[in-house]
């Protein structure tokens, strides 16, 4: 079950992400704080759980991002978290549908992410050269648009809760 995060599950969304990241390539094991800055912050505009049988065994955050073009309601996605023992069951799958259906619902005008084009290829993020990330290869740096129009043009600033590190 994906459903919306209720007061209460922030410690097992933190564990969850812990472990999620605990052995994956590219991360400064920062994750967690990541996402509970962002809470304190008010900055969690989508923080989706998967709920099996009354455990979490994954989550996904969204946030808001700024474009240096100023274009406005755009978002990032991610930490995205699923624990290890439960990977590969379509569980990340459930939460990015509802994480982009959840978007939609927020009016969004898209969303970018940033990590392996082979997986967020699959729901529609492309590399997108317009929006930089600065400091990251193009090519893991992708978005998905649900407005007609071009890309917005510019870097891209996640949060200042990316900062976290404890
Ligand atoms: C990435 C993650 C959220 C995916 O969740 P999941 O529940 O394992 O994903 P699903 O079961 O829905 O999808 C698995 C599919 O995606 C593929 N996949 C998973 N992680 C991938 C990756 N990093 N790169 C490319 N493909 C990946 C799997 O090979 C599998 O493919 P298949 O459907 O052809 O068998 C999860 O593996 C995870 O928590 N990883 C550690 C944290 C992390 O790296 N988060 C993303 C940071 S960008």
């Amino acid at each position: 079950m994906i459903r919306t995060e209720t007061l209460g599950d922030a410690a097992a969304i933190e564990a969850v992400t812990a472990s999620a990241f605990l052995n994956a390539p590219h991360t400064d094991h920062t994750e967690q704080f990541i996402v509970a800055a962002l809470r304190a912050a008010g900055a969690l505009s989508i923080s989706l759980v998967a709920e099996d049988a009354g455990s979490i065994v994954g989550h996904v955050a969204v946030s808001p991002v700024t474009i240096s073009d100023g274009s406005s309601d755009w978002y990032g996605l991610g930490p995205i978290s699923v624990l290890p023992a439960r990977q590969g069951e379509g569980i990340g799958t459930a939460l990015m549908r509802a994480a982009i259906t959840a978007l939609r619902e927020l009016s969004a005008a898209g969303c970018v992410v940033l990590g392996e084009p082979a997986y967020y290829g699959r729901f529609g993020f492309k590399a997108a050269p317009e929006l930089v990330l600065p400091g990251v290869p193009a090519e893991y740096f992708m978005a998905v648009q649900f407005r007609d129009g071009a890309l917005p043009d510019g870097d891209v600033f996640y949060h200042a809760a990316f900062a976290a590190s404890e």
